[in-house]
């Protein structure tokens, strides 16, 4: 047994008997995708702790899902040790020195056509990489070497994709051939089950497992980033090297008997959910049924007020001063949802003028360890494949995350989403995110460990999947599946997925009556969850897409 691995279990031993959390007998894995799942199991089997399966499991979604993903994004970070610290780890994207903030608009003021969603022009500085290993100094027990090796070998000897991941390669195969003149990487016609073998990205992750932090941020990788994206793109050496993922304090606030920890910005993630929560309890729903017009319509309500919330006060706290306290107080809150009328729509703006992207490029892994540790990771390029553009050599892509800024005061972005001042472009800055990993306590405990991609349908689907845990009472697996809805102000409508819009023409009926438009959608996010109750974990691996979840004995 690894030395450290031994010296961590008993330390661990002697901290439980003097406290009074638990630890398990089992520890779950839950991922965007089955190859992810499957090494984070391994890790959690080798006595790895839930730090160390969130970085190999991390590094193996840069492998098997390169949609989303990645070594060239970046994500947040929400983690609770057994003894009941917490921690937020932000290893979210920055603006290059050069970015400016009418980059992405013409001499007339005007935004240029999807100059902030594609091409060089649209990367932050990743900040994945950065954050793996911080992470791991800090917590990890296994040697990172290991941890790399599960990822390296699943690049070198490739896996079977699945049917939703070649429709996907193929979707995009025109995008890839515009951005990557010099470089065919995964330009073929792919079908269910083909291999996907990846060298250039095998190499490039031996490199950085050999040479630490600095073998992707400087040296043979940092350079092949700027040479590929020399000819329209501004991010520099300098950028690369002096790119830092930071620990923040995590949002706290309490809702019922339950504790909720998550991200605080540059995530509006934990805000706003703390928003949605404190306007909710001002309302009577101890008998209220769920996905009812009356349910429906308070939510909906809610969820948009909290939105003109975020587009108006929320950004990088670092650049911006959040206001956290009074967003974050009962009052405020109180004083907000009083403006709600329980029987119709109120109009705050009747602006509409962007219809929301359907599909689900970010990723969300929960994992808890034997030992009571649990963490919760979102982690993204922005949309699927990010910009488009792979570095050449380097067999990985870069994010178009620079999108999550508010280009223009008032232009929505590709979610739909409006910004202002708060998150305009400035040189170094983090830009406004929606990703929202999640822990609940109860009873000091914990309960809940959740998260979801989903753009800016991210807080409302993990808030909808938190009261179907903790006001609904459901188990965890039906909380994840139940239908999901959205609203988020502009445009002025409900998007509803279509079980939900299906299940009865009646309950549309009343909705449109009271005031809603509605609209209908596929599928909203992809919540992948672990609950533990008296000691017992269940996964929660939402049936939308290619997740997968495992439920380990130890
Ligand atoms: O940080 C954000 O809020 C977005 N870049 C997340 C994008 C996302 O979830 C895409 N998935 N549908």
């Amino acid at each position: 047994m690894n030395k450290r691995i031994f010296l961590y279990g008993i330390i661990i031993l002697i901290t439980l008997g003097c406290n009074n959390n638990h630890s398990t007998s089992s520890s779950a894995v839950v991922t965007g995708h089955p190859e992810a799942t499957k090494i984070g199991t391994k890790v959690l089997e080798l006595g790895g702790n839930a730090i160390d399966a969130s970085v190999a499991v991390q590094l193996a979604l840069s492998v098997c899902l390169p949609s989303a993903g990645n070594i060239g994004g970046g994500g947040f970070m929400i983690y609770r040790t057994f003894s009941g610290e917490k921690y937020a780890l932000d290893f979210r994207e920055m603006a290059p020195l050069a970015a400016k903030e009418n980059m992405y608009l013409d001499g007339n003021g005007v935004v240029i056509d999807s100059l902030s969603t594609y091409g060089s022009l649209s990367i932050g500085i990743p900040g994945t990489i950065d954050g793996i290993f911080q992470a791991h100094e800090k917590f990890g027990s296994i040697g990172i070497d290991t941890l790399f090796n599960f990822a390296i070998e699943l690049a070198f000897n490739g896996f079977p994709i699945t049917e939703t991941q070649a429709n996907r390669l193929n979707h995009y195969q025109n995008d890839f051939k515009k951005f990557n003149p010099n470089n065919n990487y995964l330009q073929k016609k792919w079908e269910k089950n083909d291999t996907l073998k990846q060298k250039d990205l095998a190499n490039t992750l031996t490199i950085i497992r050999d040479k630490g932090r600095a073998g992707f941020y400087e040296g043979e990788v940092a350079e092949n980033i700027i040479k590929t994206i020399k000819k329209n793109g501004i991010i520099s050496l300098e950028d690369l090297k002096n790119y830092t993922s930071i620990w923040r304090t995590p949002i706290e606030f309490a809702f019922d008997e339950y504790n909720v920890i998550s991200m605080p910005p540059p995530s509006s993630g934990g805000v706003a959910l703390g928003q949605l929560f404190m306007m909710l309890s001002n309302f009577e729903i101890q008998n209220i049924t769920h996905n009812s017009m009356e349910y429906i319509h308070l939510l909906s309500e809610i969820e948009k007020r909290v939105y003109v919330d975020r587009s108006i006060h929320l950004g990088d706290d670092d650049y911006f001063s959040v206001p956290i306290k009074k967003l974050m107080s009962r009052n405020y809150n109180q004083q907000v949802a009083s403006q709600i009328n329980l029987s119709k729509v109120t109009t705050i703006d009747t602006v509409s003028n962007k219809t929301l992207n359907e599909s689900e490029e970010t990723t969300h892994f929960s994992i808890l360890d034997q030992y009571g540790n649990g963490v919760a990771v979102t982690t993204t390029l922005n949309t699927n494949y990010g910009s488009k553009v792979f570095v050449n050599d380097g067999g990985f892509l870069l994010n178009n995350e620079m999108d999550d800024f508010s280009i223009k005061p008032g232009t929505p972005n590709t979610y739909g989403l409006i910004g202002s001042e708060a998150n305009k472009i400035e040189a170094g800055k983090r830009m406004l995110s929606s990703m929202t990993p999640t822990i609940l306590e109860k009873n000091n405990e914990l309960f809940l460990v959740l998260g979801t991609p989903g753009g800016s349908t991210i807080i409302t689907s993990v808030f909808q999947t938190i009261l179907n845990t903790t006001l609904f009472k459901m188990n965890i697996k039906a909380a994840v599946d139940a239908p999901r809805f959205h609203h988020q102000w502009k445009p002025n409508k409900i998007y509803m997925e279509e079980d939900l819009y299906q299940s009865s023409k009646e309950l549309i009926k009343k909705l449109n009556e009271i005031g809603h438009i509605i609209q209908q959608r596929t599928s909203i996010g992809h919540v992948n969850a672990i609950m533990t109750k008296q000691d017992k974990l269940s996964i929660g691996a939402d049936k939308r897409g290619d997740n997968d979840g495992k439920l380990i004995k130890h």
